[in-house]
């Protein structure tokens, strides 16, 4: 599966910088198929959230926005989404997400059912978390912090400190990830088209069951199903274009529902 392409390996932060112009167009295979799995598990996580509760959502690693706009979208599925503060270490990435939920909620400003959430975002390295002291405000106020296809950039510890400083205890997280039998063959990153260079950053590759034990050692349990995903022949051409090709059988995805002790305090 491997490719003779020249890679260039830089930090995250360029990596994401970017990839921004095209990390909506390039036929990413992975995104499509979190495109497809993730209602499930949203629509999930809110009923687990009391339908009465106003909610507040964290949203860790929202890129250009692709899974924040779904957000701000009402539905029948949906609780009242109060506030959205999405966090990213690129800031090409968050200038697109902002762009993207702008216009987004200017088309659907006519839609006067529901107040939209207010959305605020935010520069954010979870690596680096006291280079932005603004996040502070942000401390337990999550009802649920959502974080898809970020993971894979972060070591286990990291991500559940970082999601658990965000959520209010009793809180849910809702995550997605590359799956290990991708991340052991390949990694997020993009083909400049200028160079011809494969363009990759810093990635783990993650087992599932590694993670799951993990987020037990921080406070959570798994609430629902684990789902793993792997792309199939009649995913080709319906979910993934030709790029999913090489990837049919292989597992690329997975992603579940944790939820954090009410007992859990801050560490
Ligand atoms: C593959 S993209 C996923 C973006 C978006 N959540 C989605 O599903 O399309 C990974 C995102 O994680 C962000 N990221 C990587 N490392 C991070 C860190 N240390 N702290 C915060 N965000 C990070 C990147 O900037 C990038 O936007």
């Amino acid at each position: 599966m491997g490719s003779s392409r020249p890679v260039q390996s830089v930090t995250n932060t360029e990596l994401y910088n970017r990839w921004a112009k095209v990390y909506d167009t390039d036929g990413n295979i992975l995104q499509s198929i979190d495109d497809l799995m993730l209602p499930d598990l949203l629509n999930q996580v809110f009923t687990f959230l009391p339908s009465s509760n106003l909610v507040t959502i964290t949203e860790l690693g929202c890129g250009t926005g692709r899974n924040t706009v779904k957000l701000l979208t009402p539905s029948p599925a949906f609780p009242q989404i109060t506030s959205i503060a999405a966090l990213d270490l690129s800031p090409g990435m968050l200038t697109i997400a902002k762009q993207r939920c702008e216009d987004h909620l200017k088309s659907n400003a006519s839609d006067t059912t529901q107040a939209p959430p207010l959305i605020e975002f935010h520069e954010f390295d979870a690596l680096n978390p006291d280079l932005s002291p603004e996040i502070n405000a942000l401390e337990r106020k999550a009802d649920l912090v959502l974080s898809t296809l970020v993971l894979e950039h972060l070591p286990l510890d990291v991500f559940f400190r970082t999601v658990k400083y965000f959520l209010r205890s009793g809180g849910y997280v809702l995550l997605t990830n590359m799956h290990a039998g991708m991340g052991r063959i390949s990694q997020a990153g993009f083909v400049d088209e200028v160079t011809g260079e494969k363009i990759r950053g810093h990635s783990y590759a993650h087992e599932t069951s590694q993670v799951v034990e993990e987020g037990e050692k921080w406070g959570f349990e798994v609430v629902g199903e684990v789902g793993e995903r792997a792309v199939g022949s009649a995913d080709l051409g319906t979910v993934v274009g030709e790029r999913g090709k090489k990837w049919i059988g292989v597992n690329v995805w997975f992603g579940f529902v944790m939820r954090l002790s009410q007992m859990e305090t801050q560490p």
